[in-house]
Formats: structure tokens, sequence, C-alpha cells
């Protein structure tokens, strides 16, 4: 089982979203995964996801509803293989959070593009959010399946 971080700024858009979207398409392909969402700040901490992002995932059929925002913690670079930031300034902060001896592989979400903060934009800020994490999770599920079989056919 690959334990994965999902981390945005705030915990109440993005990588909630992610979240949410990686443990549907999980759950949907049979993969085996472990997933969590925090933010480098903790100022939401204890809040739903906002409620624009949870509306335009609840379009998708994805159900944001019960989760709720938290600050990443030094323990999250031991309970997790792999923590994934949404933009450069994320994980720029959790490399400046890792504790010594934190084994979490540290990567950006979409490779290396970012995805965008959508807090201050409107509607289309949203759906273009889960738009690249959509394709994100895809190809990530792609490369523990691929992992998982020795690149072996699965079908
Ligand atoms: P997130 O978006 O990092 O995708 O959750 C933000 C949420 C809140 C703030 C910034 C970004 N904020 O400044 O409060």
């Amino acid at each position: 089982m690959t334990r994965i971080l999902l981390v945005c700024l705030g915990n109440i858009c993005r990588s909630p979203a992610a979240e949410g979207v990686l443990r549907t398409k999980a759950m949907t392909r049979g993969v085996s995964v472990a997933v969590d969402s925090a933010g480098t700040g903790g100022w939401h901490a204890g809040d739903p996801p906002d409620e624009r992002m949870q509306a335009a995932a609840a379009r998708r059929r994805y159900d944001l509803s019960a989760l709720s925002a938290r600050q990443v913690v030094p323990q999250d670079f031991n309970r997790f293989d792999l923590i994934f930031a949404m933009d450069r300034s994320n994980l720029a902060n959790l490399e400046a959070m890792a504790p010594v001896g934190g084994m979490a592989e540290r990567r950006l979400f979409l490779g290396d593009e970012e995805v965008p903060d959508p807090y201050y934009g409107g509607e289309a800020g949203f759906e273009h959010v889960l738009d690249l994490i959509e394709a994100a999770a895809d190809r990530l599920l792609d490369e523990l399946v691929t992992k998982a079989t020795g690149g072996r056919a699965t079908d």
C-alpha cells in the first residue's frame, strides 16, 4: 500500500480536491493507496473544503464534504511514502518543514508544472484545477500500477 499526502497552502481548495479525486480513482481501478491531504499553512485548520471547490468537485461526482483541513506536521515526513506539492512555493515550504531523517519523497504533483491557486479567481479556475488534478491522478496511478507489476500487463 502506497501512502500519499497531497499538499497545498490552505488545504481547502487544491489538496482536498486532489485527495478526493485520487481516492475515488484508486478505488475504481483497484489500486491500493492510503491518501490524505494537508496545508503548509494552518489558517484554515478544521475547516471543510472551500464551497466553490466542493461544488465543482460534486459536479464531477467527487464528494469532498467530509474532509477537514489540517496543517502539515513533522511526522508526515515518515508516515507517507510520497508527498506531492501543488506548486513550487508549497514544495519549498515543505522542504523547509522537513525534519532531519524525513524519508518521504517530495515532488510536484504535476511533475514540473504547477496547479495554480484558485482561491482568488472565478469558477473557471476551479474547473481548470480539477482538469489538472484528474490528469495527474491518472498518471500517478498508472505509475504505481507499472511499479507494482514490474511493467507487465495486468489484464
Ligand atoms: P489552497 O488555496 O492552497 O488550494 O487550499 C488557498 C486557500 C486559502 C488561502 C490561500 C490559498 N488563503 O490565503 O487563505
